[in-house]
């Protein structure tokens, strides 16, 4: 599958990725939270940390787009979102 990304302040689907006391929080549109309808929503959000992916978190219509992993941080931290309509997209810290 392709992974897509862009500008965090533009583009909706770009997960917004920010660093918490204990792990990472990951919403997805920094601009406006993108919508989270039946036939339009972000299936899941995963974590990747050092080259490996650390964390998933599955959503369901209706759910708010955000995910806060508590996890051991590492150097390079970058995170997928997976949209129904639009695809794969990645963010970086
Ligand atoms: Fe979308």
């Amino acid at each position: 599958m392709e992974i897509l990304t862009g500008n965090v302040n533009e583009e909706k689907h770009v997960p917004f990725v920010e660093e918490l006391e204990k792990g990472y929080r990951v919403t997805v549109g920094k601009p406006a939270l993108h919508p989270m309808v039946e036939v339009h929503y972000i299936e899941y959000i995963e974590l990747f940390i050092d080259g490996e992916k650390v964390a998933t978190k599955e959503f369901k219509p209706g759910d708010e787009p955000v995910a806060e992993f508590e996890v051991k941080k590492g150097k390079e931290v970058f995170a997928r979102e997976f949209c129904n309509l639009h695809g794969l997209w990645q963010g970086e810290l």
